[in-house]
């Protein structure tokens, strides 16, 4: 017998991408301030207004969840699991942070019990934040990312994460063989690739810390594995920039070394991209690949600003996930990447005065900003078909916000933008959205629910 629920209060989701509705972005949105969703088995059944889906469901178990915003559950695009103790360390920048603060600390996950303590609090702190997707770095080691895809298989919950290759760069104890990796890495994708929800991503840390043998092992796995995700970075760091063309000495620029092993496409992603020019984000564009967007990560290590009116430009867009890249970001909470999304934004807005076009696209709005972290992402990572939204067929994962969750100054600016009854029309919803994104912070995560099973309660 199927188990079926229903979630009764007002929802907020998104159909379409807020970039192509300029100056009406709310029809990009779904607002029902009274709404019903219903789930059987983990899945969305059904989703409407309350008196409608009501009547087609006359002897459901309904659970009323009272003035709050229900939304899908969030995706962090880039994250680094064995980073979860050394967030918000201080004073370096990408190279000399990982080798003061990074590597030190993920060469402890191979030691199992550390890695299996580490993936509880990972996986406690992204259900906290209100996140119930990622995509994960793990560490050189394969304890790590069997560690993380156990955790997760034990929440049921949507992962995509791979071994992390590095052979260059890193400690000597740190880095593996191309080959090494290779055979580790067709060992971990017969296990978990698609197993329940966990994705496979082949996952080269970075061009900087791969020599050309490593990138051909990646090829490798890619070939012989279409269907998995690849995740890397690209162009996050000047210096790091710099130095990847000495490495890579006959490719053009950044992108043209994972293009020259056949790793770009559908279901590539490259973390950060802030110094990508033009004509990378046009490839990016034309081929399908996605960047994974983390300005709390960019302003934490001091990367610098991503362009996000060039990579949302309708003439070649680039899919884009939005991710916190902890412990480079210094937050778990996608919320916390919305507010640092809509600073940069402002910054580049700023300073393209000649450009009004491109300055508008800079600008995070509430709406922008949720699909983003919701409907977007699961499109940058090519998952759209299995969450980002409450269309009936995808899985039941979401979050129940309380607008007046944060400090104790935000319940009065939320009161000027709803009744304290809530919200009763969308525009009403998307202004406390953005007060929670610019004001609040993750106490606004209520709950967090993940197949139809709520795995979170704020305490
Ligand atoms: N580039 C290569 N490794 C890392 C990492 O761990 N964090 C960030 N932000 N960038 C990287
Ligand atoms: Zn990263």
């Amino acid at each position: 017998m199927a188990t079926s629920l229903g979630i009764r209060g007002a929802f907020f989701d998104f159909i379409d991408d807020p970039w192509r509705h300029v100056g009406r972005e709310y029809e990009a949105a779904r607002f029902l301030a009274d709404g019903l969703l219903v789930v059987e088995d983990g899945k969305i059944t059904d989703f409407g207004d309350h008196g409608d889906v009501s009547r087609r469901h006359r002897a459901l178990d309904v659970t009323h969840i009272r003035d709050r915003l229900i939304m899908p559950g969030f995706i962090d695009g880039h994250i680094h699991f064995p980073q979860t103790r050394v967030i918000g360390a201080f004073g370096e920048q990408l190279l000399p942070w990982l080798q003061r603060w990074i590597f030190p600390e993920e060469l402890k996950y191979q030691d199992r019990d550390y890695a299996r303590g580490a993936a509880r609090r990972f996986f406690d702190n992204l259900l906290a934040s209100g996140t119930t997707t990622a995509q994960a770095f793990t560490t050189s080691s394969p304890v790590a990312t069997e560690e993380l895809f156990d955790e997760a298989t034990r929440r049921n919950m949507r992962l995509i994460a791979g071994l992390t290759g590095i052979d260059r760069l890193a400690p000597a104890e740190y880095m593996r063989s191309a080959d090494l990796f290779y055979a580790d890495s067709k060992q971990l994708i017969a296990r978990y690739h698609r197993q329940g929800r966990n994705l496979y991503a082949i996952t080269p840390r970075f061009a900087l810390g791969a020599t050309e043998a490593l990138l051909a092992a990646c090829q490798r796995l890619k070939q012989e594995h279409p269907d998995c995700w690849v995740n890397t970075h690209i162009s996050e760091d000047r210096a790091e920039v710099r130095e990847v063309r000495e490495v890579h000495p006959g490719c053009a620029d950044y992108l043209a070394i994972y293009e020259k092993y056949g790793l770009t496409g559908p279901r590539f992603t490259g973390g950060h991209g802030v110094w990508l020019s033009d004509d990378e984000f046009h490839r990016l564009a034309a081929s399908g690949s996605a960047i994974s967007f983390c300005p709390c990560a960019n302003l934490f290590l001091g990367a610098g600003l991503f362009r996000l009116g060039r990579a949302t430009d309708p003439r070649s867009r680039v899919r884009l996930s939005w991710g916190t890249d902890v412990g480079g970001g210094n937050r778990f909470s996608m919320l916390g990447v919305l507010d640092e999304a809509y600073k940069v934004g402002m910054c580049n807005a700023s300073a393209l005065e000649g450009h009004p076009d491109e300055a508008a696209r800079n600008k995070v709005s509430p709406y922008r900003g949720f699909w983003s972290i919701t409907l977007g992402g699961a499109e940058g990572l090519y998952i759209d078909h299995l969450v980002g939204n409450f269309t009936p067929g995808k899985e039941a994962d979401f979050v129940v916000l309380d607008w007046n969750g944060g400090p104790s100054h935000q319940a009065w600016r939320q009161s000027l933008m709803a009744d304290e009854a809530g919200p009763r029309t969308m525009e009403q919803a998307a202004d406390l959205l953005f007060g929670i994104m610019m004001v609040g912070d993750d106490r606004a995560v209520d709950e967090t629910w993940v197949m139809g099973q709520q795995l979170y309660k704020k305490g």
